[in-house]
């Protein structure tokens, strides 16, 4: 795929037709990891505005999209979002989830629930839930056994805080979230996992990865796939970027080598960049 459709796309230029042209392009081009692009909309939105970004997303999302578009809305407006994509291709999925099956956990939310209000996908150990909240690992891999044997797909999000990289421990820190998240997860429930490597210094900052780092930290998390499984398993899981992705920077950081697409926050509160940056994790994954 050309840059100059990717700019096209970038500039919002008939994104649905730059979809449809990405569609037929990863059929015949990949036929392997399918894009995903997901909009953590974290504590924002009311419930009119969730309906109507909602709304906007789906609508500027084709039937024959070729991604995986994914919305993370706060948990008061999942069923009203649900019925708001009802009929496009856009997935719903939760921003947490409890690592207990029910019962007395005040303020807790059950994997149950989730697919109840037409889930199908839970983010998992977002950095804020790590650093801001204190989740801990084993609580992690808690949520994700739960969500996986829940039947609900996972974003599993990794990465490094701006003091462990300078320490150079960024790939020591990547490989123990994973190694822990993943140590009783079998093969089987890996097709529903995707990794979001998300620096920590790079989520909400406007501070986007370099492209060269982004690079080297998915192919540090699928090594540690590799070891962890095998490499035919690793070459197969979707691993995409999280940190400040706008459209302006989605380009390279999509052009990027065994990056599947990435983790939205502040640009997904907004339909236009949204969807632009739909377009182009579609358009760029293909095309690298
Ligand atoms: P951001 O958030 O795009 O606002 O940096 C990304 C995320 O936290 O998933």
């Amino acid at each position: 795929m050309n840059a100059d459709l990717i700019s096209a796309a970038l500039r919002g230029c008939d994104m649905a037709r730059a979809g449809r042209i990405r569609s037929r392009a990863a059929r015949t081009i990949r036929g392997m990891r399918r894009p995903f692009i997901g909009g953590n909309w974290k504590m924002n939105t009311d419930h009119a505005s969730a309906r109507s970004l909602a709304h906007a997303i789906a609508e500027g999302t084709g039937a024959d999209w070729a991604a995986d578009v994914v919305v993370f809305p706060p948990f008061p407006y999942l069923l009203s979002v649900a019925e708001a994509i009802a009929g496009s291709p856009v997935a719903l999925g939760a921003q947490d989830l409890s690592g207990e099956v029910n019962g007395a956990r005040t303020g807790e939310v059950s994997a149950e629930m989730l697919r109840d209000v037409g889930a199908s996908w839970v983010i998992v150990g977002h950095s804020e839930r790590r650093h801001k909240i204190g989740e801990s690992e084993a609580l992690i891999a808690d949520k994700l056994s739960m969500a996986l044997g829940s039947g609900l797909r996972a974003v599993l999000c990794v990465g490094e805080t701006r003091a462990e990289r300078d320490a150079g421990k960024a790939h020591d820190i990547i490989a123990a979230q994973l190694r822990s998240a993943f140590a009783a997860i079998d093969a089987a429930a890996m097709d529903d996992v995707v990794i979001a490597y998300e620096p920590v210094w790079a989520i909400g900052t406007g501070i986007t990865a370099q492209p060269a780092d982004a690079g080297e930290a998915h192919r540090e998390i699928r090594s540690a796939l590799a070891a962890r499984y095998d490499a035919r398993l690793a070459s197969g899981v979707r691993v995409v970027y999280g940190g400040s992705l706008v459209p302006a920077t989605a380009k390279s950081i999509f052009a990027v080598d065994g990056v599947d697409g990435g983790l939205v926050g502040g640009a997904s509160l907004k339909a236009h960049d949204f969807l632009a940056l739909c377009t182009a994790a579609t358009v760029g994954v293909a095309a690298s």
